[in-house]
């Protein structure tokens, strides 16, 4: 049986998760909560979010870059050319599976007729940008766990959902 997937994003209740290839906010909680829930996994990511992320190969974090570019394998880092191809390596890598993004990546993940788990922190605040979360909502998730939290910018609510 497929390993269960997880995908982990930060979004806002209009669906936008960056802007000029970065994230459209800085919210301390939700970085230091992605950089602990990614460490040792098996990590699936687009180009851009590979290249922008700089602690991306830090914390035993494991690496299938989705990308044309074949050059950019390197140093432990594996790279795919489709999401399908990326899975397929994923399957055999050991821990636990995590697709970080970018936008076309989410599309094709949410997508798939196999068990997922969604770790959601969703701002509550309609945001400028340009890359957004597929629309999830319509989908039969099941709420797993749920935490409100905020700072001094936003109101935020970290989620777990499982289908
Ligand atoms: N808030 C969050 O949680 C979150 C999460 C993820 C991303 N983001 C934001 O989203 C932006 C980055 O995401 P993005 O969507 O622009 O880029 P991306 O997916 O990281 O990178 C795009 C590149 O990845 C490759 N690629 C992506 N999907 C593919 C597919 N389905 N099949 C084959 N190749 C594929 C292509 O690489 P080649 O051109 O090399 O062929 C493409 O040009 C940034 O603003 C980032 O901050 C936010």
């Amino acid at each position: 049986m497929p390993k269960m997937i997880n995908l982990m994003v930060a979004c806002a209740e209009n669906r936008v998760m960056g802007r000029a290839n970065r994230l459209p906010w800085r919210i301390p909680e939700d970085l230091t909560f992605f950089h602990e829930q990614t460490a040792g996994k098996t990590i699936v990511l687009g180009r851009i979010c590979y290249q922008t992320w700089p602690r991306a190969r830090e914390d035993g974090r494991r690496l299938i870059v989705v990308t044309s570019d074949p050059s950019l394998e390197a140093g432990g880092v594996r790279v795919a050319r489709s999401v399908p191809a990326a899975l397929a390596i994923a399957e055999t890598m050991p821990g636990e599976i995590y697709v970080n993004g970018g936008e076309r990546i989410f599309e094709e993940v949410l997508a798939l007729d196999r068990p997922m788990r969604l770790h959601l922190t969703l701002v509550h605040a309609e945001v400028l940008g340009d890359r957004y979360f597929p629309e999830w909502r319509h989908l039969a998730w099941r709420e797993v766990s749920r935490r409100d939290s905020s700072d001094e910018n936003f109101r935020y609510t970290f989620l777990t959902l499982e289908r």
